[in-house]
C-alpha cells in the first residue's frame, strides 16, 4: 500500500514509520520538526528514513496516489494552559482541517491520533469509548476537536477516518517532557525527578510498539467511523511505575515533589473491549518489559560519548 505519515519524526511516528516499512509498503514520511523539543531528537528518531520537512498548517498536503494517511503530527503534552494555547490551535485544529481536506480530495482513508485526554477526569472507570467526553486540558480540548471535525468531513463528504484514543504512550524515543523519559534521565545522570502530585495519579500506560500494532490494524480493517481506546492493558500510578524503574535500573531515584499540574487527570483506565472485538488487538507488553526496554535505551544514550 502506499501511505503518508504525519509527525514522522516524533516519538510514536518513527516506530510507526519503521514498523511499515518493514512489512514492505510504499512511505512518505513528513513532520514539521517544530521545536516543543529539541529537533536533534527528531532527526535521530528518523534516522533510518528519509522525511521532508513540511508544515501542515500552512503548506498543502498532496495525496492523489495515497491509500491512507496517518496522521500523527500535532502539539502533545497535557500540560497546555497559558500562551501556548495559540500553538495547540494551530498545530492539531488548523493542521488537522487541512489534513482531511486533503484526504478527502483524494479520497484516502485517514486514522487519525488522538488522546485519552479527551476524557479528562472520566465518568467511569475502566472507560470506554462511549463515555461523554469531558477534557480538562486545552490540548484535551483541540484533539477532541479534532476528533469532531473527522466526523464532520465523513458526514459531509464522506471521509474514511478512523480515530484512536492513544493512552500514556512509552518506551524508547518517548518524548522528552514526558514522565518516564524524565524518570530514566534522571536516573542515568544521577539527577533528580519533579514528581507533580502525591505519585498516585494513574495511567494505562501503553507499550509504544502495541500502539504501533494498534495503529496498522486500523488502517488495514477498521471500520470507516470507528473509534477505539488504544490502552496498555493493566493501570500502574506514577509511585508504581518510578519503583519499577529503580528496579530494573538497580538504581533510587531522587524525587523532589511539585504541586499537581493543571491539565492533569487524576486517572486515565482504558477499556479496550471495543478494539479486542472488532480488530483482535490487545496490548501484549507488560509495563515491566516496557520499562526495560525504555531503561535500556535511555542508559545507553546517556553512557554515550
Ligand atoms: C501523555 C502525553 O503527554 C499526551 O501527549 C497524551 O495525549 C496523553 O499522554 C494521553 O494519553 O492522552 P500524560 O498522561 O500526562 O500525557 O503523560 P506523562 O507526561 O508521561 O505524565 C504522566 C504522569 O506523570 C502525569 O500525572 C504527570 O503529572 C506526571 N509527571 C510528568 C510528573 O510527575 N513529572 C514530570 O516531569 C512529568
Amino acid at each position: 500500500m502506499r501511505y503518508l505519515v504525519t509527525g514522522a519524526a516524533g516519538f510514536i511516528g518513527s516506530h510507526l514509520v519503521e514498523a511499515l516499512l518493514a512489512e514492505g509498503h510504499d512511505l512518505v514520511a513528513v513532520d514539521c520538526f517544530t521545536d516543543y523539543y529539541d529537533p536533534a531528537l527528531k532527526e535521530e528518531n528518523a534516522a533510518a528514513f528519509d522525511v521532508s520537512r513540511l508544515d501542515l498548517a500552512e503548506e498543502d498536503l498532496a495525496l492523489d496516489g495515497f491509500d491512507g494517511v496517518f496522521h500523527l503530527a500535532g502539539q502533545p503534552g497535557v500540560r497546555s494552559f497559558g500562551s501556548a494555547f495559540a500553538d495547540y490551535a494551530r498545530r492539531n485544529l488548523i493542521a488537522t482541517q487541512r489534513v482531511f481536506e486533503s484526504a478527502t480530495r483524494a479520497g484516502a482513508r485517514v486514522v487519525f491520533a488522538s488522546s485519552s485526554s479527551v476524557y479528562g477526569d472520566a465518568e467511569s472507570y475502566p472507560t470506554a469509548e462511549d463515555i461523554q467526553p469531558e477534557p480538562i486540558s486545552p490540548y484535551g480540548i483541540t484533539k477532541l476537536g479534532c476528533e469532531q471535525l473527522a466526523h464532520a468531513y465523513a458526514t459531509a463528504y464522506g471521509l474514511e477516518a478512523v480515530v484512536l484514543r492513544y493512552f500514556t504512550v512509552y518506551g524508547p524515543r518517548q518524548r522528552p517532557d514526558m514522565a518516564f523519559a524524565r524518570v530514566v534521565d534522571a536516573l542515568a545522570r544521577g539527577a533528580s525527578f519533579e514528581l507533580y502530585g502525591d505519585g498516585l495519579q494513574s495511567r494505562s500506560f501503553t507499550y509504544v510498539a502495541d500502539a504501533v500494532a494498534a495503529t496498522v490494524a486500523a488502517m488495514d480493517r477498521a471500520q470507516a467511523g470507528a473509534l477505539y481506546n488504544v490502552g496498555g492493558g493493566s493501570e500502574a500510578t506514577m509511585r508504581d511505575a518510578i519503583a519499577t524503574l529503580e528496579d530494573v535500573s538497580g538504581l533510587t531515584l531522587e524525587l523532589v515533589t511539585r504541586p499537581a499540574a493543571a491539565g492533569d487527570v487524576r486517572r486515565t483506565s482504558a477499556d479496550t473491549s471495543r478494539i479486542e472485538r472488532d480488530l483482535g488487538w490487545r496490548a501484549t507488553t507488560a509495563l515491566v518489559d516496557g520499562l526495560r526496554a525504555q531503561w535500556e535505551w535511555a542508559s545507553v544514550r546517556v553512557a554515550a560519548p
